[in-house]
């Protein structure tokens, strides 16, 4: 038995020690929000918070993140940062497919919880493994700028 804190509420899970987070998350718990990109730690379609920080949920087994707390695209509104995110995304229209989209939330919330106010510099490699095949990016970027001015 596994024992998670995701976006504030406990669970335990019946799961393989070597499961990764994300199978956990989406198979388990049903939280999809999360997606599947490539299952290698390479285009961070599967981006989640661990204690504040991004991580890869394909590459980490979920029997390895302890009493750590995990937020994922559904409890990140929960966080100022991550509100803000949200609604700078919607009023700049940043989502084309939207497949990489939580994950790119994800990472940028997280971004502007270290740094408030980043430059494009920092923008662009916070956001460096973040792939998008629709090439959201500008938008991208300046949801950013708009969510730190804010
Ligand atoms: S699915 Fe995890 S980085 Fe691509
Ligand atoms: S919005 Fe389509 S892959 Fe990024």
């Amino acid at each position: 038995m596994i024992s998670l804190n995701i976006n504030g509420r406990g669970y335990a899970v019946q799961a393989p020690d070597d499961m990764p987070l994300l199978w956990v998350l989406r198979d388990l718990l049903n939280l999809k929000g999360t997606k599947f990109g490539c299952g290698i730690a390479q285009c961070g379609a599967c981006t989640v918070h661990v204690d504040g920080r991004p991580v890869r949920s394909c590459m980490l087994p979920a029997a390895n993140v302890g009493s750590r707390e995990v937020t994922t695209i559904e409890g990140i509104a929960q966080k100022e940062s991550g509100r803000r995110i949200q609604e700078a995304w919607l009023e700049l229209e940043v989502v084309q497919c939207g497949y990489c989209q939580s994950g790119q939330i994800m990472s940028a919330a997280a971004l502007i919880e270290r740094n408030p106010c980043p430059d494009d510099a920092e923008i662009d490699a916070a956001m460096a493994g973040n792939i998008c095949r629709c090439a959201t990016y500008v938008r991208i970027r300046a949801a950013i700028k708009s969510a730190s001015r804010t």
